[in-house]
């Protein structure tokens, strides 16, 4: 099955409100990135409103004709947001105030009653719940217990364990990755990947059989500024391609 890659815009909101206007139209960069082959588009609405806002997320949904994923903390206010919004599908992620991104994975074992609930609202509504959550059996036997038809394993610590150029963080990370992988697809889970990807964690990653969707933001929308989102998207294509095929050789 052909990966997916759902383009994460919120840096392109980011940088637009540095100076408050208009300028640049993360709806322009989502277009755009769906010209250039992706299959989607992530927008992370944060409770803050640091990059992405509502009008964003309206006009994202009535402009592009590829599925929408909306990243949200599991708020009434976000559900309230989602309902009313019907997006392909809806990320479930922990949210701080105080971070500069999504640091961790979310407690779906410590929070399944309220987990639930919201799921099942959403669920409900045909939007599409996947949690975002570390690659641990805890977690992975929470999500499906909670009825999450998704899951998508947060691959910051072992993208960041790569950059540092720690071997043996990256082979620790990377086993419980690709554990975690096989073990939530042997539970019926659909599996997503994203957090801090580049084009190389992105081609080691798409390897991974049971991976079918990955999502990527900030590496895109940075790379972009050397290279044209356009082509950046089309080289982020073909390593994920690679990936695959490697994969499918071993
Ligand atoms: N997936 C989820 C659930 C996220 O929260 C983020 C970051 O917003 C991403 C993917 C994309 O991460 P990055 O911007 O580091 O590629």
């Amino acid at each position: 099955m052909r990966l997916r890659l759902g383009v994460n815009i919120d840096h392109v909101a980011t940088i637009r409100n540095a100076r408050g206007g208009r300028h640049p139209d993360p709806v322009r960069a989502a277009k755009l990135a769906i010209a250039a082959g992706c299959d989607g588009i992530t927008a992370h609405l944060r409770e803050d409103r640091r990059h992405i806002r509502d009008d964003d997320i309206t006009r994202l949904k009535a402009e592009i004709d590829k599925p929408l994923n909306l990243e949200m903390a599991a708020t009434d206010e976000m559900l309230a947001i989602a309902l009313r919004t019907r997006p392909h599908a809806s990320c479930i992620v922990p949210e701080k105030r105080e971070e500069r991104t999504t640091e961790g994975g979310l407690d779906v074992a410590g929070q399944h009653n309220a987990l639930a609930p919201l799921i099942a609202k959403l669920s409900d509504a045909g939007i599409r719940v996947s949690l975002f959550i570390a690659a641990e059996q805890r977690q992975i036997e929470a999500a499906a217990k909670v009825r999450a038809p998704v899951i998508e394993i947060h691959t910051g610590a072992w993208c960041d364990a790569l950059a540092d150029g720690s071997r043996t963080d990256a082979e620790v990370e990377w086993q419980r990755i690709r554990d975690g992988a096989k073990l939530a697809a042997k539970m019926g889970l659909e599996v997503h990947a994203g957090h801090g990807l580049d084009y190389v964690s992105a081609e080691m990653i798409s390897s991974l059989p049971q991976i079918v969707e990955l999502n990527i933001g900030h590496f895109l929308v940075g790379e972009a500024v050397f290279e044209g989102l356009d082509n950046t998207i089309r080289r982020m294509r073909a390593a994920m391609d690679r990936g695959r095929a490697a994969g499918a050789h071993t």
